[in-house]
């Protein structure tokens, strides 16, 4: 498969995981988690599909598309081990959806990043919050593993609920 075939597949099982995750919450109340702004283009397709929802994004900093810019109050700015405690303490359980997109390019340093990160992750979830991760999250107490949306290669793309 081409590097361009993919990318494009990789996006689609983010799109189609997204998706899922809204449409598996609809009957609940909470927010939106989104780690790794980056240039904005899932921010932006999750207020799309989710409107209405608070959306709390964690990065080091901003470098997103003018228009796909959360406001301050939206925003926690730094390593995320620095920000993460902190959100813990400030949010507590309240997210019902989560998507965990801060890979750096590199498979392994990204495989690790989110395995130190997910524990972390798991104490602002919701009960029934689903987890859309692009790097695998495995041994989490309480976190189940859900079937990924209809023609999406497995290991394209992540999705926990937690139980
Ligand atoms: C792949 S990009 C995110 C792409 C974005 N979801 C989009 O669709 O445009 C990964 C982002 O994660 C952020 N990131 C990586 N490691 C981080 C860390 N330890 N703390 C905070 N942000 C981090 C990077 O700054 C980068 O913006």
């Amino acid at each position: 498969m081409s590097r361009l075939d993919s990318a494009i597949r990789r996006l689609q099982a983010q799109k189609a995981a997204l998706e899922d995750a809204a449409q598996r919450t609809a009957d609940q109340r909470g927010m939106v988690l989104e780690f790794g702004l980056g240039n904005g283009r899932t921010y932006d397709h999750l207020r799309t599909i989710l409107p209405g929802r608070r959306i709390v994004v964690f990065d080091r900093q901003v470098a997103a598309h003018p228009d796909c810019i959360p406001p301050d109050e939206d925003l926690y700015l730094g390593d995320l081990f620095e920000t993460l405690p902190r959100a813990v303490a400030e949010l507590g359980r309240a997210a019902v959806v989560a998507h965990l997109d801060i890979g750096t390019g590199d498979k392994d340093q990204s495989i690790a990043l989110v395995a130190r990160a997910a524990p972390l992750i798991a104490g602002l979830l919701a009960e029934r919050a689903v987890l859309v991760s692009d790097q695998p999250v495995e041994g989490i107490p309480g976190l189940v593993p859900l079937p990924l949306p209809d023609g999406i290669a497995a290991g394209r793309i992540h999705m926990l609920q937690r139980a």
